[in-house]
């Protein structure tokens, strides 16, 4: 058998890394877009070439950004990948609000920049698409509970417009051009990959590095909002799947669990042996002008039809997650001793 090509988009982010990894471990050759900046943002998948150096020929990348129509059109072409998966975005909620115009040219025009080129290169071999899509395209209103891909829209940010605007661009794409496109509609997912300024990682960053005496306190928004939050190895998997899937479907990733972002503090502060409370402040900087209060998923659809389950527990996520950056924190600490004079005896 031919080894399989992917293409995916965002591969320097969270979920680009495990995605990665998995597509490496199951034989692919992956080639990922890379946007070019004033300094290099290809942390994660230098540390996975560590990780899986007999891989590492397998990776390519290459610069290219989703809002540029003619250079995906040329890649995809030249490529022809057996699959495509679109995790490019600019994934921050509260950043969404300061950027909506970019929100929308990355999270909606990107996406229907890459199906405009999926269906030109479907003309000449088959391909399958996989859509970034997200729980917060529901809005978190409490009487929508539990969220499942029957759930109506409600979206209460730029950055959910515009990913409801791409959901329908695939769908739509998906019944025009008899296209393989599937959206995922995945719930929050974290790991020691997760960016800095999402709640969990800030949080989990914090209590190590307040554990280890580089840090002071904490400053947070609202910490009253629920989140259905999982492991982002685990929701990657669920994506490959639904692409292995007869038929192209959207399908709902989630745990089905709801936790605030207090109980997390509280979880995450007690494995280092600390009580948050401590150390928090309310920032109202952090609070959005509308917020998603409660998102909590069925991914019944998603186990029954894929066999797709979360193997990972809410306590093991923060447990993993805590203990991870502890011993980033530990370096950290070690480092600036390294840096300070000796103490005269
Ligand atoms: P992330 O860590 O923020 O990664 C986003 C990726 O998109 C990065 O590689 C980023 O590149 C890239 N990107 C941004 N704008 C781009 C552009 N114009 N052209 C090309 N690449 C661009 O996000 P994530 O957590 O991995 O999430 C992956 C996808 O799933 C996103 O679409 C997100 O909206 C969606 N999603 C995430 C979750 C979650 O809980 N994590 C849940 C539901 C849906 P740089 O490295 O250069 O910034
Ligand atoms: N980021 C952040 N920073 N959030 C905070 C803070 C803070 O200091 N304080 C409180 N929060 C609250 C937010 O108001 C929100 O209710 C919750 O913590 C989670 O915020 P984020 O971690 O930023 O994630 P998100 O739920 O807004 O969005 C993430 O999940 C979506 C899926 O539901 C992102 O990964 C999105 O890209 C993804 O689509």
């Amino acid at each position: 058998m031919t080894q399989k090509r992917a293409f995916v988009t965002g591969i320097t982010g969270q979920d680009g890394y495990y995605l990665t990894r998995l597509l490496l471990e199951k034989g692919y050759d992956v080639r990922g877009i890379v946007r070019r900046t004033s300094s290099m943002s290809r942390r994660r998948i230098d540390q996975l070439k560590d990780e899986m150096p007999d891989c590492a020929d397998r990776i390519t990348m290459q610069y290219g950004d989703v809002t540029d129509a003619a250079g995906l059109i040329r890649i995809i072409m030249e490529l022809e990948p057996d699959e495509i998966y679109n995790l490019a975005a600019q994934s921050h909620v509260r950043v969404s609000f300061d950027k909506p115009a970019y929100t929308q040219a990355a999270n909606t025009d990107g996406c229907l920049n890459l199906l405009e080129a999926v269906r030109l290169l479907n003309q000449r071999k088959p391909v399958r698409f996989y859509q970034a899509s997200t729980s917060e395209m529901f809005g978190g209103l409490p009487e929508t509970v539990p969220q499942s891909e029957k759930t109506p829209f409600h979206p209460r940010s730029p950055y959910a417009t515009a990913k409801v605007a791409a959901f329908h661009h695939t769908m739509n794409y998906r019944e025009a051009y008899g296209l393989f496109a599937c959206n995922g509609i995945l719930f929050n997912h974290e790991s020691p990959m997760r960016g800095e300024n999402f709640v969990t990682r800030k949080i989990t960053l914090a209590a190590a590095r307040i554990k280890e005496g580089l840090q002071s306190g904490i400053a947070l928004g609202n910490i009253d909002a629920q989140r259905d939050w999982g492991y982002a190895a685990d929701y990657v998997e669920g994506m490959w799947m639904m692409l292995q899937h007869d038929e192209p479907e959207d399908f709902v990733l989630a745990t089905g669990e709801a936790h605030t972002v207090r109980e997390f503090l509280q979880e995450a502060f007690s494995r280092v042996g600390l009580d948050y409370q401590d150390y928090l402040s309310i920032d109202s900087h952090y609070f959005r002008p509308t917020e998603v209060e409660l998102l909590c998923g069925d991914a019944r659809k998603a186990r029954e039809v894929l066999g797709w389950e979360p193997k990972t527990s809410f306590s093991e996520l923060v447990q993993l997650m805590v203990d991870h950056d502890c011993e980033l924190a530990r370096q950290e600490r070690a480092f600036h001793d390294l840096g300070r004079p000796a103490q005269a005896t």
